[in-house]
């Protein structure tokens, strides 16, 4: 059985509950920290070798050491639960079987931050999630974990959860403290980062839920030890929300450096391709990640495993490669369509542009229209190239990721499945009944490539 370190007492009933919680040390990390100095809590931090779990991979430590320290100035710690991004629920499932993890791990990042508020931003789809995590606090203030004079060390703090509005866009980290500023939710252009100038023009730090709740085993461990679970610069155990055609859908913690080839067909994780089919294709790190071709899945271009790590999911760039992202793992079986899939995904990108930047603005846009024409049967050829260019437009050219988000799953699909699309185009009859039976008519689109057998 593979190691696990956030979901260690799944199997526990009542976990969610101070006194479970305690009963399995729940807490013994913070009162660890209570106990060191705060620039020696980033150390360890530094040293497990940590990287933010939201989406970028950026290393945690780092980004904890560059928060700044003007004097009379309040800092903030706000953990960024917004979870929009589709085929990813894996903080839904921490927050809401596991909630006192991540404040233990937010009450502990805040004491090496020298913050003494935290805020929780969460989707405002996840009501039922919050009420969990309203409770989980006062049980925490209740018992001196939070509040005035924590577990008598003299450290005030206290954390709060704000709802957000059912915006995608408010889990870009700028437009989130727009949003719990109570302001419009629309990014703001970086410099200056949020370390230096972020909520209330305050020095912030902005994490995901599953990087503060891994703040805990790396206090019980050390950041040492810590990092030598999994491989190089991918350090640790990884949350994947696992969606699409498999056999066994859910949220599993890895370890960084499981192979892909064990993590889709072994019986303890995925259990294979659903109904016995073949794989067609895989989205590794969320929606907004290029997606797979079946021979780019379980091995790189030069036929190496492919793992679970941030370094061999990018493998070959993104000629070959994808990225690890938020871990929201999509399976699509023989059977789907990728120019449909394309299309939805751009409709909820279009639909997410806060419209600030035009080539985001427009562009996302252009992207819905042409692709509904290529899948509905009603587009020419030339439509292919002006996919191409528009997504190329929007690529690099905007104020947030959102742009890059929209732009990449059309120039992967574009890349590895072209023949799909010109097929659409090719067979406007057949694209059009499409969208009555998609199995009915899989066996016309062209089939997936056969993977290599070494
Ligand atoms: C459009 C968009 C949506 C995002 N949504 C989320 C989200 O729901 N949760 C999240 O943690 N990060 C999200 N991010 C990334 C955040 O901007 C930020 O990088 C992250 O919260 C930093 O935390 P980390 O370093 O712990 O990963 C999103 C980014 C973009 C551009
Ligand atoms: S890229 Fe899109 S979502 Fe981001 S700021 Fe520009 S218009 Fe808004």
């Amino acid at each position: 059985m593979a190691r696990k370190l956030l979901l260690k007492n799944d199997h526990i009933a009542g976990i969610n509950t101070l006194d479970v919680y305690q009963q399995h040390q729940g807490y013994e990390a913070l009162k660890k920290a209570l106990t060191m100095k705060s620039e020696d809590i980033v150390s360890e931090v530094q040293k497990s070798g940590l990287r933010g779990r939201g989406g970028a991979g950026f290393p945690t430590g780092m980004k904890w050491s560059f928060i700044a320290k003007p004097e009379g100035v309040p800092r903030y710690l706000v953990c960024n639960a917004d979870e929009s991004e589709p085929g990813t629920f894996k903080d839904r499932y921490l927050m809401e079987y596991h909630p006192h993890i991540l404040i233990e791990g937010m009450i502990i990042s805040c004491f090496a931050l020298g913050a003494n508020t935290g805020y929780i931003f969460i989707r405002g789809e996840y009501m039922f999630v919050l009420r969990k995590l309203e409770i989980a606090l006062e049980e925490a203030r209740k018992a001196g974990l939070l509040g005035k004079n924590i577990l008598g060390s003299g450290f005030d703090c206290d954390i709060f959860v704000s709802p957000g509005a059912g915006a995608y866009i408010c889990g870009e980290e700028t437009a989130l403290l727009e949003a719990l500023e109570g302001k419009r939710g629309n990014p703001r252009m970086k410099p200056p980062f949020p370390a230096v100038k972020g909520l209330y023009q305050c020095p912030t730090v902005v994490n995901n839920v599953e990087t503060l709740a891994a703040v805990v085993p790396i206090l019980e461990m050390g950041g040492e030890e810590y990092a030598k679970i999994g491989i190089g610069k991918s350090t640790g155990t990884k949350l994947m929300s696992a969606s699409g055609n498999i056999n066994k859908p859910g949220v599993y913690e890895v370890e960084m450096g499981l192979t892909m080839q064990e993590f889709i067909y072994s019986d303890e994780y995925l259990g294979g391709i659903k109904n016995g089919k073949q794989l067609k294709a895989c989205i590794p790190g969320g929606s907004s990640m290029p997606i797979l071709p079946a021979y780019l899945v379980t091995k790189t271009i030069n036929h190496e495993d492919r793992l679970l790590t941030y370094e061999s999911i990018n493998d070959g760039g993104f000629a070959s490669g994808s990225m690890l992202g938020s871990g929201g793992f999509m399976i699509f079986d023989e059977d789907q369509c990728i120019v449909r899939n394309t299309w939805n995904l751009s409709r909820f990108y279009h639909h997410e542009s806060c419209g600030q930047c035009s080539p985001c603005r427009e562009g996302t846009g252009w992207l819905e229209k042409i692709l509904y024409r290529i899948e509905n049967g009603q587009a020419q050829m030339d439509d292919i190239d002006t996919l191409f260019k528009v997504q190329k437009g929007i690529d690099g050219n905007t104020i947030c990721p959102l742009g890059e988000a929209a732009a990449w799953p059309v120039a992967a699909a574009l890349r590895h499945f072209r023949d799909e699309f010109v097929w659409h185009v090719e067979n406007p009859d057949l694209a059009q009944k499409q969208n009555y039976g998609l199995a009915k008519y899989a066996e016309m689109r062209p089939k997936p490539e056969p993977q290599p057998t070494n």
